[in-house]
């Protein structure tokens, strides 16, 4: 085994949280249920736990693909139709485990098979010497087989301590070549399925922040701002955890001048709809291992 036990223990601790927590939400996903509530008691299952959150627990509805969450006050509840995202991110001790799935409170099935059939197919060729390439291409053709659209610009991403989005990128397009996967690697592969353009882009609100400068701040409600971010070693939070008032002026002001990077919620074209699922994986000597599974 390429890595230390410790570290293989505290990916696997973390996946199997991560797997319990996330199956428990996804039941909480209900219609005219509300948004607000499912995400705080979803967060708050991991902290009962004694595990900490990779990310704020993301909840992105129909043509969202990713980066929403609950805002604070959120009054809006799940409705007929929607399509939902619940990614979950788990760490212990930085080590972390990063899996998703849509819950289809419409007549979206056959999408939501899409993008768990490319993660099956893209799981089961995972060994040491593929490429990154290849398990877009994969991928790809999984859910072109479905009759709908990979999300070109979003990626699968390696999980390193405390870091979130590190090598190799796993895309979910057949590209040549990319980075040659290695024993001991932990990645997520997350394809995503659309009806929509394949292509996804910034929308205006923003809900998650990170911390990527140390550089202190002078006003009250920056400094509470980073009395929050500061715990989480660079690893995102989400507005709504920030305590007290003029939190969205603290944020624009710290986002300015460099100290937070902003990820807004990412949206296909309006009207169309987004399927997801992850799984976190760590290479080995002949396959790998599903740790949120
Ligand atoms: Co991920």
């Amino acid at each position: 085994m390429i890595m230390d036990d410790e570290i293989y223990d505290a990916y696997r601790e973390a996946g199997a949280l991560a797997h319990k927590v996330l199956h428990r939400g996804k039941s909480l996903v209900k219609e005219g249920a509300s948004i607000l509530e499912m995400v705080e008691e979803t967060e708050n299952m991991v902290i009962d736990e004694g595990a900490n959150l990779a990310f704020p627990l993301n909840v992105s509805l129909n043509e969202s693909a990713a980066h929403d969450t609950a805002m604070p006050g959120d009054e809006r509840v799940f409705a007929t139709g929607d399509l939902v995202k619940v990614d979950l991110g788990v760490h212990v001790d930085g080590y972390i485990a990063d899996t998703a799935l849509t819950v289809d409170l419409g007549d979206h099935a056959k999408l939501v098979e899409a993008s768990r059939a490319a993660l099956d197919a893209a799981i089961a060729i995972v060994r040491p010497g593929i490429t990154a390439g290849e398990i877009g291409t994969v991928i790809q053709a999984t859910i072109e087989e479905h009759g709908y659209i990979p999300v070109a610009n979003l990626t699968g991403h390696g999980l390193g301590h405390y870091d979130l989005h590190a090598k190799p990128t796993i895309p979910n397009i057949a590209i040549s070549g990319g980075a040659v996967i290695e024993e001991g690697m932990a990645f997520a592969i997350e394809p995503f399925a659309t009806t929509g353009s394949g292509r996804i882009s910034e929308a205006a609100r923003v809900e998650i922040y990170q911390q990527i400068a140390a550089r202190p701040a002078r006003l009250p409600s920056a400094k509470r701002i980073l009395e929050t971010a500061r715990p989480r070693r660079g690893l995102p939070f989400s507005r709504r955890w920030v305590p007290g008032d003029k939190v969205d002026i603290g944020l624009m002001n710290l986002v300015r001048s460099g100290i937070l990077h902003a990820f807004p919620v990412l949206n296909d074209v309006p009207g169309s709809f987004v399927s997801q699922a992850e799984h976190t994986l760590i290479v080995t000597a002949d396959g790998c291992e599903v740790t949120t599974r």
